[in-house]
């Protein structure tokens, strides 16, 4: 499959060489305690939300080299539930790359602490940061590079996704902007 670097072109600091993917792709892994859970006794979706956020920023800084700040969260999915015991495993990678932003791919595994299975898909969620400079502003990222059929199809679903956020973030300062 051919991915349409047109986009990323006109985005991406051109003076920066590409990274590929593999170079900053990151696992975090944490067995879930009793301080983890909900009323239900199950763990709490805020846990796991914040180790998506410490993973995805984590692969962010490592693209970037330097310091990357979580500037949205969306499509965070809760798929199972998890439950003390459980190793969980939080999978994360750049799927895409703009001028200063890049868009972490999230993808939440657990081992079952009474089962001897495969770990399952526990959740899942798309994080955007922006690496920073030293007063907090915006500063250019190299282009990630993906190598894989995947990571060109997660590349091409970014791009999707990018466009409908700056379309919805326009549509909506434009209504507010008419009241
Ligand atoms: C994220 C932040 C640096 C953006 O600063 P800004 O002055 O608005 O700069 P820009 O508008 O140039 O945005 C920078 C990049 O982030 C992207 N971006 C900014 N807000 C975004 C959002 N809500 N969703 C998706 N992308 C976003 C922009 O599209 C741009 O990407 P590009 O250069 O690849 O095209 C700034 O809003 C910030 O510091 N936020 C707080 C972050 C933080 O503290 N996070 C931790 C949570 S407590």
């Amino acid at each position: 499959m051919v991915v349409d670097m047109t986009h990323q072109a006109t985005t991406a600091d051109d003076t920066l060489p590409g990274k590929p993917t593999a170079a900053s792709r990151t696992t975090l892994s944490h067995i879930m305690t009793v301080n983890d859970t909900n009323l239900l006794g199950t763990v709490h979706g805020g846990v796991i939300m914040k180790l998506a956020d410490d993973a995805a920023g984590a692969v962010a800084g490592r693209h970037s080299e330097g310091p990357a700040v979580t500037a949205s969260m969306d499509e965070m999915a809760f798929l199972e539930p998890v439950r003390v015991g459980d190793l969980v495993h939080v999978k994360a990678q750049v799927n895409w790359t703009g001028r200063t932003s890049m868009e972490v791919g999230v993808r939440v595994m657990a081992e079952r602490w009474n089962e001897s299975t495969p770990a399952t898909q526990v959740g899942s969620a798309y994080l955007v940061f922006a690496a920073i400079d030293e007063n907090g502003k915006p500063r250019t990222v190299p282009p990630v590079v993906p190598e894989t059929e995947q990571d060109r199809r997660r590349y091409q679903e970014a791009q999707i996704r990018r466009t409908h956020r700056l379309a919805r973030r326009r549509a909506i300062k434009e209504l507010r902007a008419q009241r």
